[in-house]
């Protein structure tokens, strides 16, 4: 089996490149990480790489004079790497079209909300504010407009009435760390049909799988 060669793009922590790490430790696993560039220098996702010996990149905006720069020196740190497919994980910049171009089709992101619900930052708290009873992540191709884009997989995970944005947060990441390896591995080995702007799933699960918040069982009725 030929692995996919990934590049994973961090901000900071890392606990889903940490997530990604661990999948692809595992033998079976049809991807493999190959660079993890971090526009930021001494975070801990670094360390992580580091630690089981996956090559590192820094690669700090800063630096460049405007962001085709930056994504320019990037690109060619991943194309040095042969990388095929890129994860953004918890990278904080907003990418141009120029970068999401020139990866199209080949960019995937995490998001910690349901999208289209919550695009943006502080998902969880604007989470919390709207009442919502169902909350998430998704994993999405990534497109011009931020946070859109063809939708490759979601996990929901209940809001509890003495959350706040912290607890809600705890609980989306791990499903998080769940969701992204899964839809990695599903893309890589072609499981995954985007056609436009949807993706249509091979092995989404069928009929009979219901999602409810608050449970029935709740009601006495
Ligand atoms: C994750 O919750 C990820 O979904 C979010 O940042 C966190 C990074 O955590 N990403 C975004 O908000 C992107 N707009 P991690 O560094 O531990 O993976």
């Amino acid at each position: 089996m030929t692995r996919k060669r990934v590049g994973v793009l961090i901000s900071g922590r890392g606990s889903n490149l940490q997530a990604l790490l661990d999948a692809a430790a595992q033998p079976d696993c049809p991807f493999e990480i190959v660079l993890v560039l971090s526009n930021t220098a001494k975070v801990q996702g670094l360390e992580r790489a580091s630690a089981v010996g996956v090559a590192t990149a820094v690669v700090d905006h800063r630096t460049f004079p405007d962001r085709e720069a930056f994504e320019k020196a990037m690109t060619e740190a991943l194309e040095a790497a042969q990388v095929e497919l890129v994860c953004q994980a918890g990278f904080m910049r907003v990418v141009t079209p120029w970068f999401v171009t020139h990866w199209h089709d080949r960019l995937l992101n995490i998001h910690p909300s349901l999208l289209p619900a919550f695009p943006g930052l502080d998902t969880h708290g604007r989470a919390l504010a709207a009442g919502v009873k169902l909350h998430g992540c998704s994993v999405h191709l990534v497109r011009e407009t931020v946070d859109q884009g063809p939708i490759l997989g979601q996990a929901a995970v209940p809001v509890l009435p003495d959350d706040d944005p912290e607890s809600l947060a705890a609980r989306v990441l791990e499903a998080e760390h769940r969701l992204y390896p899964t839809c990695l591995a599903l893309y890589a080995t072609g499981r995954i049909e985007v056609s436009g702007e949807t993706a249509r799933v091979e092995s989404a699960c069928g009929p009979g799988r219901l999602l409810i918040n608050p449970t029935p069982e709740a009601s006495g009725a």
